[in-house]
């Protein structure tokens, strides 16, 4: 039998990473929204392609959750894209409400699923997932870390104009404005980027990593970015379904490792079959892991509030 994924919310950021992990033959796929017609259209519309792209996976579209049952992974894009005009905290709220009704039909058609949050504000809705699905902590994790990586791989490979290849790095933290590109441990080949850029060119490519999500949608202006972090989901379920054990970021439940407890967070974790399957404490600067932990307090602070009102 075929491993099979679901993908909830017909999106952009949905329709890719079904595309992608269909078109790569990783499994079938389930796309499920709530909006009749679109996910069945979606799905045709990638059947279609088939021949021409080689894929052997068969994309599903539905309205009907019962349709996940038994996937291996399920991965959730649902959700509104922030308005201009709206808070963080009513962002959280709407989306709170859709990740609290999914993750019920998820409990009851996947309950061993790893679940993969992608919906913004991203450490928040990966929280209330996993409180929603009493999943044990290995099982949930975001995707924000894989997508911020890439971002500050990409930057830096094209600041020292060598292939993204040869660029290796990782950013933690909350996937939003406190996030922690690792200076430290960015390397192209081996060779610390520190011994190859200005300190003034790194500080640059910090900033414009943390403000990349915020610099397609001002471009944009419609909506948000979909093709990278598409890719990000798609290389998670990958990692899951071929238990290759990847070394990357994801946010996932700390509980004392950095001192930090409680809360959905970007760190460096192998991801395998069953999901988290360590989470490493590396070594920091006093600088980064104060700037670790002050992320991990905002983010706290967030949920606090959020619970609150
Ligand atoms: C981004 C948003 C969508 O980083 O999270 O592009």
């Amino acid at each position: 039998m075929r491993e099979k994924v679901a993908v909830i919310g017909a999106g952009f950021v949905g329709t890719m990473t079904a595309q992608r992990i269909a078109e790569k033959n990783l499994a079938d796929v389930v796309l499920v929204d709530i909006i009749e017609g679109v996910p069945q259209g979606k799905a045709l519309d990638m059947n279609h392609a088939a021949s021409l792209v080689e894929m052997e996976a068969a994309v599903q579209g539905t309205n009907d959750f019962a349709e996940i049952r038994d996937s291996r992974v399920v991965v959730v894009t649902a959700g509104f894209p922030r308005m201009p005009g709206m808070s963080r905290e009513e962002l959280a709220a709407k989306n709170g409400k859709i990740i609290q009704s999914v993750v019920s039909r998820v409990r009851e058609f996947a309950p061993e699923c790893v679940l993969l949050i992608v919906t913004n504000p991203l450490d928040i809705m990966a929280y209330t997932a996993w409180k929603l699905s009493g999943f044990p902590a290995r099982r949930v994790l975001g995707m924000g870390g894989v997508l911020d990586t890439a971002r500050y791989e990409f930057l830096l490979a094209r600041e020292l104009g060598v292939s993204v290849r040869d660029i290796d790095a990782l950013v933690i933290g909350s996937h939003g404005d406190t996030m922690i590109p690792l200076v430290e441990y960015s390397r192209a080949r081996g060779v610390p980027i520190k011994s190859l850029l200005p300190e003034d060119r790194i500080e640059k490519i910090l900033e414009r990593t943390k403000n990349s999500g915020a610099e397609i949608v001002g471009l944009l202006k419609t909506g948000s970015a979909f093709h990278a972090p598409s890719a990000s989901a798609a290389a998670m379920v990958e990692a899951v379904l071929k238990d290759s054990g990847r070394l990357l970021a994801a946010s996932v439940l700390l509980e004392g490792q950095y001192g930090i407890r409680d809360v959905f967070i970007g760190a460096p974790i192998r991801l395998g079959a069953d999901g988290v399957e360590s989470i490493y404490e590396i070594v920091l600067s006093a600088a980064e892991l104060q700037a670790y932990r002050d992320s991990a307090a905002a983010i706290r602070q967030f949920l606090d509030k959020i619970s609150a009102s």
